[in-house]
């Protein structure tokens, strides 16, 4: 399988004033196209971080990330917006989806900003919206669907750009439970249908429907259960 991101002894660091905060140490992670990880830890343990240097929102402070085989050290902020548009489909806690948009709306969206037509973005969000269950709503606004049918939406607008990867930090953490076991089934067809994954949590229960589990604490990537697609 074709490896997808590739990450080498990454640290990162912020800095407080001329103070150095050290949040990753030496990160190694390499994921394959159609794997579905988690990436488990609790609060503080450098998840964010973790999901804004897969995502391209931030860059590593030393060490190697290759996402596509692009190495994003060699990025400038106008080239690292444009792997993250092409690689990355965001999916986060609170949908953040845009209230006075219908859910097609909100689908289409991501679609005008690459210049399709009318029709092709019709079709294209329409479709994706029926295979995250949603045939029935694609009229309606955020705030006349559920939390669980918002995240759908969210996942749809996500997906229908084609992504490299789908990265969702704590997809369910606004959803209750039986919802936000219905989002993992979802997530578990997407990755039958071959979309690579990469799920940040700090639930356990919601970690184990990825197939590979990577666990996280303290900026340490300490134990990776589960198996790897060959
Ligand atoms: N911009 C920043 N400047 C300074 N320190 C930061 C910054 N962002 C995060 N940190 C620190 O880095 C550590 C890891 O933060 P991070 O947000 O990655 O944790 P997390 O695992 O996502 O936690 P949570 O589950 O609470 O969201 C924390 O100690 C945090 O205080
Ligand atoms: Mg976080």
């Amino acid at each position: 399988m074709t490896e997808i991101l590739h990450m080498e002894n990454i640290n990162k660091s912020y800095y407080m004033g001329e103070e150095e905060l050290p949040i990753l140490h030496d990160v190694n992670l390499t994921i394959h196209s159609g794997e579905f990880v988690s990436i488990l830890g609790p609060s503080g343990s450098g998840k964010s971080t973790m999901m804004n240097i897969i995502g391209c929102l931030d860059v590593p402070s030393s060490g190697k990330y290759l996402l596509s085989g692009n190495d994003i050290n060699d990025l400038d902020e106008i080239e690292l917006a444009k792997i993250r548009n092409k690689e990355i489909g965001f999916v986060f806690q609170n949908f953040q989806l845009l209230p006075r948009m219908t859910a097609l709306q909100n689908v289409e969206l991501p679609l005008i900003y690459r210049g399709l037509s009318f029709s092709e973005r019709q079709q294209r969000a329409k479709a994706i919206l029926e295979r995250v269950g949603l045939a029935d709503r694609m009229k309606n606004l955020p705030n006349q669907l559920s939390g669980g049918q918002q995240q759908r939406v969210a996942i749809a607008r996500a997906l229908v750009t084609e992504p490299t990867i789908l990265l969702a930090d704590e997809p369910t953490g606004a959803l209750d439970q039986k919802t936000g076991s219905q989002v993992m089934e979802l997530f578990e067809e997407l990755n039958n249908d071959g979309r690579t994954i990469v799920m940040i949590t700090h639930d356990i229960k919601i970690a184990r429907h990825a197939r590979r589990v990577v666990h996280i604490l303290d900026g340490h990537l300490t134990e990776q259960t589960g198996q790897e697609v060959e």
